[in-house]
């Protein structure tokens, strides 16, 4: 028997995607590629943890009720606009499943999180490509997408997108929402790497899930707590939109420590994340002028909480520059699962100031080391 023969036709060309963040496997390197909190958990979160033990013996509320109750709060929204998931991920995976059809078309502007191509390809969806603006600091290209509006079912938008780390404004993302509903077309907003940007406030269109229908936007506590190992996030979208998306959803999704910690961070740690986003946005500047002296990289844009940023050697892919780095016990990510032009761009995160200080030193090592080689003839600076 051939289980190929047997299996979901949709399935056969799919590959698991590639993430970063997997330091943590290689004893004593300071991992740069994931984008987490950078002062890490709060202080509180063992104790929240253990005091969720107790009820271990019970299965967890299956609407997480107290959990959507604390991001309805937050986000200015009623308990029914939102679904909690375990991790934006399971939402990721959800949302296809309930509105993409086999043979839909989707709009998936790249280079971007691999997870939405994933998730649509599982229900038999097509990709329809549209490259990001690279030579405008990646930034959405609008024409591109209205061309292609008409033949799609929905439109997939990161922001901040990973890995390029381009914010885009809200008015720009309301624009875009509007087109949207105007020609019948869902709007899927990830917006989970958004709460570590200083003035997230005014950005976020979490809260116009209350005027436009079409809209569907995701987030977790993941980045914001650093707290990967657990998985909380949520998705916040109209009444309708949640109703249909909670018929799907998996049982008991998140588990009763999920629930109990993750309402109590949402309620009373959100000064936690907006510290590190202050922290992060003053580290920025002087991370960018010592690294853009180096002429490793092209020069770091000053938006985001990480950098992408494309290795300035014609001799030279992002994975030589990781390996570089990885002696001087500093992980970056490597960007080349991401698709081409992304082999030759890496991605770090910004960190404590401490930290920042050994990425800059393993940097200009670096960038010195490949200047006495055979490569560094080549470089472009
Ligand atoms: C843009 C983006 N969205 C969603 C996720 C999924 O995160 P989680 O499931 O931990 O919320 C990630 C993780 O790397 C991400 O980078």
């Amino acid at each position: 028997m051939r289980i190929q023969d047997l299996v979901k036709r949709e399935l056969l060309p799919i590959k698991r995607p590639v993430h970063g963040g997997q330091g943590w496997k290689i004893s004593g390197v300071e991992d740069f590629s994931h984008n987490l909190n950078p002062y890490g958990p709060p202080a509180a979160l063992p104790q929240l943890v253990m005091e969720a033990v107790d009820q271990l013996d019970h299965y967890p509320d299956d609407t997480s009720a107290h959990f959507r109750q604390a991001v309805a709060s937050l986000h200015h929204v009623d308990p029914e606009n939102v679904i909690a998931g375990a991790g934006s991920a399971e939402l990721i995976r959800l949302y296809p499943e309930v509105f993409i059809s086999r043979k839909a078309r989707v709009i998936i502007p790249r280079p971007t999180f691999s997870e939405y191509s994933h998730a649509c390809r599982m229900q038999g969806a097509n990709i329809m490509d549209v490259p990001l603006c690279e030579g405008e600091g990646f930034r959405l290209d609008m024409n591109a997408i209205l061309e292609k509006l008409p033949l799609s079912k929905a439109v997939y938008v990161c922001n901040p997108n990973n890995p390029t780390g381009t914010v885009e404004p809200r008015r720009r993302m309301l624009e875009l929402i509007e087109e949207c509903e105007r020609a019948g077309k869902l709007f899927f907003l990830d917006e989970t790497l958004l709460d570590l940007v200083e003035g997230h406030e005014n950005i976020s269109c979490m809260s116009e899930v209350k005027n436009h229908s079409n809209l569907f936007v995701i987030s977790s506590l993941t980045k914001s707590f650093a707290i990967p190992g657990m998985r909380v996030g949520y998705g916040v979208g109209s009444r309708e939109s949640v109703d249909m998306m909670d018929r799907a959803r998996l049982s008991w999704n998140l588990g009763v420590i999920e629930q109990y910690v993750g309402s109590r961070l949402l309620k009373e740690h959100m000064g936690h994340v907006q510290r590190a986003a202050e922290m992060m946005a003053r580290e920025r500047g002087r991370i960018k002028k010592a690294i853009d002296g180096t002429g490793l990289f092209s020069p770091l844009s000053d938006q985001a909480f990480f950098f992408f940023t494309r290795v300035n050697n014609v001799r030279l892919n992002a994975v030589d520059v990781m390996e570089h780095l990885l002696p001087r016990k500093v992980l970056v990510r490597d960007c080349t699962t991401f698709g081409r032009p992304c082999d030759k761009f890496v991605r770090f995160s910004i960190k404590t100031p401490e930290k920042n200080d050994m990425l800059i030193n393993a940097i200009e090592e670096t960038a010195q080391e490949i200047r006495s080689t055979a490569f560094g003839a080549r470089m472009h600076v």
